[in-house]
């Protein structure tokens, strides 16, 4: 008979080698095909396909041009191009065009020993074909390095896009990029199969595209003398060079300094042409009514009343009451239909201070002619009109979502940016508009990254819930972006879309959110190819760090490297860790109260985030007595709004319960209110107890006399964390939550002496 320990130790041997080939398997899939996105089906094959000089690329009529963008691959890593040919060869490259493959942009790609094989009906099928090529060929390539052989591992891959908007939006408006940075973010677009690019070509801030009949617009409206946005980016250069404004667009003119730039309608004939051989649409976006400070500037006519200034919130829009203003936008968006070929133009319709159209006698006439019965419904008019201008010229008109608000035409296409409005891109459905879903919280890229937003893109759901199957089909996909008050160089740029596009690639195109562990390894390997091409990507966080430490006689902080090659550096005097900082030591001890800055560097000095990690000395909290100890905590509801917690002692409870569970509860509606949970925690060991509260909105937790966790005020879903050093037995446990609106989240974990985070088991709340 098999002992038990016999058995036990066998059963781990046997678990470990499982395991260990599991793990080999995982990696070995990561290594070989770090696809991202991750094709719909993918089998591996047995051997690989070895390119040569030699190889010749076999093409189908309709795929020429795809034809030559392989061979331009190639080209970076053979250093010739290969022979394209019409003639059948057993080892070749091969193009097929297949009119079974229905699905727009499908593609498949069969690689075995003797030949590879792209099949597709669609030439943006076999352009994504190459850029998954492209993905599985050595990252070397992209730093120029030539070889003899280019070796491609046997696979047959089945992929078609989950969604057909995959889009990108970049502000130029309020920092402006260089024709070649345009094209560096259409080549990284295309590398990650997203397909549409969003310019946001016009704003308050600078108006950036040549109009012939309107000289003023660029020779006036592009250049500014520099906005607090510029001195707000200035002071933060001063820690982090990225805020640099680039001094490519800066000038002086007439004894003045000026910022901006603007393209040519020839220079962004180009762009759109590279964007367009790469199946990239340019959806240009000139943003009126509002957002038109630039051009009012020099062609006050376009105004109700000839001001050009601020209103409350936004600037004063131009007139919809004055024909000169359908005149103007007419000429403008006819010479924007000449640069841009897409099906879809952007009208904006966003932030519109309409109060000025209400004391404007020539809106008044106009609202009374046409029987418009408020300020919503004049907008409604002057984008309605403009649909039918666009349409005539056989384009569909995009607008953010405000555009609904006073009735809009079901054939012009809603761009749902208000998160605090969920309800309008069902409204837009219901009417029978197409949708497409840019919610600012997870998909606006100029919002500061963090540790969760990658997480949060990839598991973003654009269809709304309450929608059915038939009903979602007018979601057409999902945009991220990137509105550049706070971004005024390329490098920062980069930081803020870069991974985060990859996660909304991979969700738009392959869309299995089980994939997300899978995603991050293949994310790993991708950053090599990102340094390969200079991408300023965003390093990934430095993992399981708290806001707050304690300790009672020595406190030991290590930190696991995120990429093997990234050096950890400190500093303890307040200062920001540089590349001549310490490297911290795996521990470093800690005895006195101090706080220590941590970050990573890349082997070129490049900084990642940097991290302020507040350490303090605490005695053990001793433990108090109750008897007997009722289970749950006590919990007071107030109904109400707050800005603060601390708010909430002041006003009156409106009912009282009992709950072992820190979450939401199901039965509260109100949008807005705030539960103060009271009683005592009852820990198992003595420790140091860390607690981890993620809330929507804002949330403090005391343990004993002092506060543990500070995540007070209205804001979205985030988690911050503390530590605790507890004897075993039961604390004093107050948490204060409240809800502005929107959020509903409330989470409260644990973890002990540096474990994971686990549940707070239920038992351990008393009363
Ligand atoms: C927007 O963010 N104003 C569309």
């Amino acid at each position: 008979m098999i002992s038990f320990t016999k058995k036990y130790n066998t059963l781990k041997v046997v678990c470990l080698l499982i395991c260990i080939a599991t793990l080999k398997v995982q990696a070995q899939e990561a290594s070989k095909f770090p696809l991202i996105p991750y094709p719909t089906q993918l089998t591996e094959g047995k051997g690989a396909f070895v390119i040569t000089c030699n190889t010749v690329i076999i093409t189908a009529k309709e795929f020429n041009n795809e034809a030559v963008e392989l061979n331009d691959l190639l080209l970076k890593g053979l250093g010739k191009r290969l022979l394209i040919s019409k003639n059948s060869k057993s080892h070749a490259i091969k193009l097929i065009y297949d009119a079974t493959i229905t699905a727009p942009e499908a593609y498949k790609l069969n690689i075995s020993t003797q030949q590879l094989i792209i099949a597709a009906k669609d030439p943006a099928g076999v352009f994504h074909a190459i850029e998954t090529i492209r993905q599985l060929l050595p990252v070397a390539m992209e730093k120029g390095k030539i070889s003899k052989q280019l070796i491609l591992p046997a696979v047959t891959i089945e992929d078609q896009p989950a969604y057909a908007w995959r889009g990108m939006h970049l502000d130029v408006s309020r920092h402006f990029f260089s024709v070649s940075y345009l094209k560096k973010f259409i080549d990284r677009m295309a590398l990650y199969k997203m397909n549409k690019l969003h310019l946001h070509l016009t704003d308050d801030q600078g108006w950036r595209i040549e109009i012939k009949k309107y000289p003023k617009l660029t020779e006036e409206g592009a250049w500014r003398t520099f906005n607090n946005q510029d001195s707000a980016c200035m002071k933060k250069a001063k820690d982090n060079p990225d805020f640099t404004i680039d001094k490519e667009h800066i000038i002086q003119h007439n004894g003045k300094t000026l910022y901006g730039g603007f393209y040519t309608q020839q220079e962004m004939k180009g762009v759109v042409a590279y964007a367009a051989a790469r199946h990239i649409d340019i959806i240009p976006e000139i943003d009126m009514p509002g957002h038109m400070m630039a051009a009012i500037s020099s062609y006050p006519f376009l105004t109700c009343n000839g001001e050009n200034s601020w209103g409350k919130l936004f600037t004063k829009p131009i007139c919809p009451g004055n024909e000169t203003t359908y005149e103007f936008a007419q000429n403008v968006f006819s010479e924007i239909m000449d640069i841009f070929p897409s099906k879809y133009i952007h009208i904006g319709g966003d932030e519109v201070d309409r109060k000025s159209w209400g004391e404007s006698d020539a809106c008044k006439a106009l609202m009374a002619r046409e029987g418009i019965k408020d300020l919503a419904g004049l907008q409604s008019y002057f984008i309605n009109r403009m649909e039918k201008f666009f349409n005539s010229k056989g384009r569909k008109l995009i607008g953010w979502d405000e555009i609904i608000e006073g009735g809009i035409s079901p054939t012009a296409i809603i761009m749902y940016w208000r998160g605090w409005v969920p309800d309008a891109p069902v409204k837009a459905v219901k009417n029978g508009n197409t949708v497409i879903m840019t919610p600012g919280e997870p998909l606006y890229f100029d919002y500061q990254p963090d540790q969760y937003s990658v997480y949060k893109v990839y598991h973003f759901n654009p269809i709304p819930k309450v929608l059915n199957a038939e009903e979602a089909k007018s979601i057409i996909g999902a945009q991220a972006n990137i509105w550049t008050e706070m971004i005024p160089s390329e490098k920062r740029a980069d930081y803020m879309y870069m991974p985060r596009m990859t996660a909304l690639a991979e969700l738009l195109w392959t869309n299995q959110q089980d994939k997300y562990d899978s995603y991050l390894k293949r994310l790993v390997q991708q950053y090599n190819r990102m340094d390969a091409m200079h991408i300023n990507y965003r390093l990934p966080d430095l993992p399981n760090l708290l806001n707050e430490y304690v300790f009672t006689d020595e406190g030991k902080l290590s930190i696991d490297k995120p990429l093997p090659d990234l050096t950890i550096r400190y500093t303890t005097d307040g200062t920001l860790p540089g590349t001549k900082s310490p490297e911290l030591p795996s521990p470093l001890s800690i005895k006195k109260a101090e706080q220590i800055r941590v970050a990573a560097f890349t082997t070129n000095g490049t900084r990642g985030d940097v991290y302020n990690l507040n350490y303090t000395k605490q005695n053990m909290l001793g433990t108090v007595k109750v008897a007997p100890p009722k289970p749950g905590l006590v919990c007071s509801y107030y109904k109400a709004y707050f800005k603060q917690t601390a708010l909430m002692k002041n006003a009156k409870v409106d009912s009282v319960f009992t709950t072992s569970s820190i979450t939401v509860p199901s039965t509260v509606k109100a949008p807005s209110f705030g539960i103060a949970y009271k009683g005592y925690i009852d820990v198992p060991s003595d420790g140091i107890y860390s607690f981890y509260l993620t809330c929507d909105d804002g949330g403090v937790l005391k343990i004993g006399p002092t506060v543990t966790v500070d995540n007070d005020g209205n804001h979205s879903a985030q988690e911050r964390s503390g530590q605790v050093a507890l004897k075993m037995g039961l604390h004093p446990f107050a948490l204060d939550f409240i809800e502005g609106g929107g959020g509903y989240t409330l989470k409260l974990k644990y973890s002990l002496n540096g474990s994971a985070q686990q549940e707070i088991p239920a038992e351990w709340f008393k009363n």
